[in-house]
């Protein structure tokens, strides 16, 4: 178990491409003091993300990265990434998929949430999926990010029970805000062995 004092926060990266409500919880997560994570570097391949706001707020740095030339903007944050000393990314609500070759250059370890029971639904339109399946849970997974989508190794899910009445909307909100929870129990269930 990480000591409360006198540790070192693993320097971590967050990246994402949307509203950013995991990366809110993750940075409020990371300023408790049993957190082994501190947040150093929020990166979007969106320009317009509301998640940047918490750059703002939370005074972290902000990249943003066109990713239409992703050999170019992979380079660029795997440099940037060194001269921080990140060690950690996790990737919340990131909309783009990062290449073999970012994967394997990275000298840390990435992961990612998915808002589905993994292996089932990997990619897009998780909810819209499960209710047409008629599935009687749904819910969310952290993982290990390797080089195929949505694929490595599986750290922790949380159930999400569907019912009748559900819809794309209802669900996709249950599911939220247990990833709220379920991303900063991944980390401290990695990291404080
Ligand atoms: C989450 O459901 C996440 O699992 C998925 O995209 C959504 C991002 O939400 N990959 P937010 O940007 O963290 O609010």
């Amino acid at each position: 178990m990480a000591q409360s004092t006198g540790f070192k926060k693993i320097k971590t990266a967050v990246f994402i491409s949307g509203t950013g409500s995991n990366l809110q919880s993750l940075i409020k997560f990371s300023k408790l003091k049993k957190s082994p994570i501190s947040i150093e570097m929020i990166i979007s391949n969106n320009p317009k993300s509301k998640g940047l706001v918490f750059g703002k707020i939370y005074k972290i740095k902000k990249n943003i990265l066109n990713f239409k030339k992703q050999i170019v903007a992979e380079k660029e944050i795997l440099l940037k990434l060194k001269k921080n000393k990140i060690n950690l990314i996790c990737l919340a609500g990131f909309m783009k998929i990062l290449s073999k070759n970012f994967i394997l250059n990275f000298k840390g370890q990435i992961l990612n949430i998915h808002p589905s029971l993994l292996p089932k639904y990997k990619g897009l339109n998780t909810h819209e999926k499960a209710i047409k399946n008629k599935d009687r849970y749904s819910g969310c997974t952290v993982h290990f990010v390797n080089s195929k989508l949505d694929s490595g190794k599986i750290i922790i899910q949380k159930k999400v029970k569907i019912r009748k009445n559900d819809t794309i909307n209802s669900l996709a909100k249950k599911i939220l805000a247990q990833e709220h929870k379920l991303y900063p129990k991944a980390i401290l269930k990695i990291f404080s062995l």
